[in-house]
């Protein structure tokens, strides 16, 4: 089998002059543990699931996704789902600061509030896509309802419930840092931070300056206060649905996303040389790794493009997209094409999900079937 390394690619395509963005509309909910704003995308497509995305603390919808779903490869794709950004509470656009005292949701609780959202819109299943608290509160949604979701995105999850080394790290931290500061380093890491790319220069801008700080350090306070997710590989508490893990290379707790606390199989990059855990917490079957090289903390900020591309072969996996219908994809790529992805109706779960820099491919479905493109 042909060494796997890692792949560069530049990321720059964002959507093209004159395709526009479909038209949102944002909808606010009452739920037992108060109202929750979400923004629909695009209309809902018979016999599919919509997709629906939870931010990380310090951002919205819009600033934790807008770069990936508006990137012009993106478009092919998500042409065949709804979508559903929900804000976490106190994080949508204009929103007004929680009087004092108030007492703000759990991540438990969160993930409560996503049946409500559901419910009002009518949708039966979803394609989660979450990043840091996200990922943990539709982490936390699926295993609750997991006839509900047919595949879980998620984006550096920390599963675990913080330690009392974190802690005594926190509160540290919290004696010389402020809460953006803080925030900023559980979004980027460290090298990230001091480099002060424009990317960050932004980031830092927004979150110093959002008008809602109170809000954010309340989700931030429950983020920290978070409870194991505690899976049981073969037990009861697990993810039974297709799981795509994605890490960046230099994410803040990269080690806690990838081999101490998943033990999944790491098929990207090979050279990085991520440890097997054998004794896995999530089905090795249903589950891909995928560590981003050049991505820091936010994937989806910074690699899109090839966030785009795993995200085709995990729907591939999943028998949602054929190859035959991703004409401008496709059409973008110079090498060949073979892939064993399957079509609507007969579908197949992907296991693997492997990239190669010297051959340029991207594999997808079971083991020994690749999908080549050139990158
Ligand atoms: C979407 O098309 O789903 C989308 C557009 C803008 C921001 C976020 C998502």
């Amino acid at each position: 089998m042909a060494e796997l390394q890692e792949v560069q690619i530049t990321e720059e395509k964002p959507l093209l002059p004159g395709q526009t963005p479909e038209a949102a509309k944002t909808h606010s909910v009452e739920t037992p543990y108060g109202s929750v704003t979400f923004t629909v995308y695009g209309t809902p497509k018979p016999k599919r699931p919509a997709i629906l995305t939870y931010h990380d603390v310090g951002l919205n919808y819009k600033s934790c996704f807008q770069p990936l779903f508006q990137f012009e490869d993106m478009q092919e794709i998500i042409q065949n789902f709804v979508r559903v950004h929900v804000d976490a509470p106190g994080m949508e656009e204009g929103a007004p600061v929680f009087p004092l005292g108030y007492q703000y949701p759990s991540l438990d609780q969160l993930a409560d509030m996503i049946p409500c959202v559901l419910q009002y819109l009518n949708f039966s299943t979803i394609i989660g896509v979450g990043v840091g608290a996200g990922a943990y509160i539709l982490a936390r949604y699926a295993l609750n309802h997991p006839d509900t979701v047919e595949g879980l995105v998620l984006i550096n999850i920390d599963p675990n419930a913080k330690g009392w080394m974190d802690w005594a790290a926190h509160k540290l931290t919290g004696l010389t840092s402020s809460i953006p500061e803080m925030i900023l380093g559980h979004l980027f890491s460290q090298e990230e931070l001091s480099g002060n790319s424009e990317l960050i220069q932004k980031y830092r801008n927004i979150i110093t300056h959002a008008p809602n700080l109170d809000n954010i350090e309340l989700y931030w306070n429950s983020y920290n206060n978070r409870r194991d997710l505690n899976f049981e590989r073969g037990g009861d508490i697990t993810l039974r649905c297709p799981v795509m893990l994605v890490v960046g290379d230099q994410a803040p707790h990269e080690d806690a996303v990838g081999d101490q606390l998943w033990g999944t199989k790491n098929l990207i990059p090979a050279s990085c040389l991520l440890q097997v855990e054998c004794n896995s917490k999530l089905d090795p079957t249903q589950t891909s790794f995928l560590k981003m090289a050049d991505s820091g903390g936010q994937p989806q900020l910074t690699q899109p493009g090839k966030l785009t591309e795993a995200f085709k072969y995990f729907l591939q996996g999943m028998g949602y997209m054929a190859s035959s219908c991703m004409t401008r994809l496709s059409r973008s790529r110079t090498a060949s094409l073979t892939s064993a992805a399957s079509v609507d109706g007969n579908r197949s779960r992907s296991r693997t999900l492997s990239q190669s820099s010297e051959s340029g491919t991207l594999s997808s479905g079971p083991p020994g079937h690749t999908m080549e493109v050139s990158c």
